[in-house]
């Protein structure tokens, strides 16, 4: 099939990607000149395991192309996702959806036969509906379909949640774009991934509710270990306590800082947004969104009692800054604040992070960033493992930190208390 991807970032890069792989012509499109221009050279913008290969391959056997220009791009198409941000607007809490509408006005002019029009962005409820409105100023609608397909991929997986689905989530009520889609994702769908067809609303509806509901499992997690460390039980022994119990599954239990990211956030305040719009107090979730945004405050007070209450001039060093692991996306980052706050107290903050120097940093005073584990850990006084890469697995800290009195604060437990215990470190986890 031919396929136009709009918005070349997480989502429209991996997913052009892995649609090439399984035999389409994609085009991804994008805005950002430098970004295509890269993509041509082989540049790839984001940190993502196994996209270079990927995109490098589908790039030079011609299947995937990369184009800066969106009329032409999506009037070769048969189906055209949009894949463009959704971030929270500005002094709000509703998704800003002004990229969106800007593409359902650029791409009219462009449809002179069917096409299906994907959103595959995280879209509050109804946004399809407004889509069909803009496009129908300017075009019979005869001549296209909007359908919802939520994505479901996660940063640092993002090609293997792709290519293996739990589900793959349809939203729409023509039985002729339900068809070409099915078939479109026929080569997961004979991997196991499950098809739902439903209406777009419901579809659009799926994916907050998928974000919310995670998130809510993270947010219970972190507050049932917050009690584990005053009652002196391992948070890590009620996570398997209950995560074997197949109603509630394992997964996303595992507690530590504040979820980030690009999804979470904004989504679990775009849904409440959503409920209030329609008169219901979705209730649950804002309390999720509220005991999130306090976690970053209590764990830099741990941060503050581990030192003793004495910051000024003591040398931090993050292991990590992103939001969680395998990514380079430091979108809604626990480290966005930890650090700023940290230093506004009188704290040198040194940082590694396996995706590099990070530009959100730039403008604060007192920090540095290492480009080796060991050169960043030396001279610390407190080592916060902040994300959970595998690099920072088998640390010897007695042998790489320099200063004797080293603590340690592993936001992840990947660690073992005891083992830290008998090696003579002060070592401190999250509810345990
Ligand atoms: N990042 C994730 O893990 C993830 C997972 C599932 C769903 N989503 C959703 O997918 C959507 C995209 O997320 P992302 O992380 O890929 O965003 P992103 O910011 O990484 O990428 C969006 C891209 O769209 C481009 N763009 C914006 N307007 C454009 C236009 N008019 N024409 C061409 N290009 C345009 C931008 O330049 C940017 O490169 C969001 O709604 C997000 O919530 C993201």
């Amino acid at each position: 099939m031919k396929l136009c991807m709009i918005g070349t970032g997480y989502v429209g890069l991996v997913s052009g990607a892995c649609f090439s792989d399984i035999g389409n012509d994609v085009i991804c499109v994008d805005r950002d000149f430098k970004k295509v221009e890269d993509l041509k050279k082989g540049i790839i913008p984001i940190y993502e395991p196994g996209l270079e290969e990927l995109v490098l391959k589908n790039y030079k056997n011609k299947r995937l192309k990369f184009s800066t220009n969106l009329k032409d791009s999506v009037s070769k198409s048969d189906v055209v996702f949009i894949c463009v941000g959704t971030p929270t607007i500005k002094n709000g809490n509703d998704a800003d959806l002004s990229q969106i509408y800007n593409v359902a006005k650029e791409i009219r002019s462009s449809i002179s036969k069917f096409k299906i029009i994907v959103t595959k962005s995280t879209v509050p409820v109804t946004t399809g509906d407004e889509i069909e409105k803009i496009l129908s100023q300017k075009v019979s609608k005869k001549l296209f379909s909007v359908v919802s397909n939520p994505e479901f991929l996660r940063e640092g997986e993002a090609i293997r949640d792709f290519t293996y689905p739990d589900r793959v989530v349809i939203g729409t009520k023509d039985k002729k774009s339900n068809k070409i889609l099915k078939n479109l994702y026929s080569p997961l769908i004979s991997k196991g991934a499950k098809y739902i067809n439903t209406s777009r609303r419901a579809a659009e509806l799926i994916k907050y509710a998928s974000n919310a509901f995670l998130a809510t499992k993270i947010t219970f997690i972190n507050e049932m270990a917050n009690l584990c460390e005053k009652i002196d039980v391992n948070i890590e022994d009620i996570s398997i306590g209950i995560g074997l119990d197949k109603r509630i599954g394992g997964r996303f239990l595992r507690a530590g800082p504040a979820y980030g990211g690009s999804c979470f956030p904004k989504d679990t305040k775009a849904i409440a947004t959503t409920g209030d719009k329609f008169q219901t107090n979705l209730s649950v979730i804002k309390s999720v969104i509220k005991s999130n945004k306090k976690r970053s405050s209590l764990l830099l007070k741990r941060v503050l009692n581990i030192l003793k209450g004495k910051v000024k001039n003591k040398k931090i060093c993050f292991l990590g800054v992103t939001f969680k692991a395998n990514t380079d996306d430091m979108r809604d980052s626990s480290s966005l604040f930890m650090i700023p706050s940290l230093i506004k107290k009188g704290a040198k903050i040194n940082y590694f992070d396996p995706t590099g120097k990070k530009n959100d940093f730039e403008k604060l005073k007192n920090i540095s960033f290492s480009n080796s584990i060991t050169s960043a850990i030396k001279n610390a006084d407190l080592i916060i493992i902040h994300t959970e890469w595998n690099d920072f697995k088998s640390i010897n800290f007695k042998k790489d930190v320099k200063n004797k009195k080293f603590k340690i604060f592993d936001m992840r437990n990947i660690y073992s208390p005891s083992k830290m215990k008998k090696a003579n470190v002060k070592y401190f986890g999250v509810g345990r």
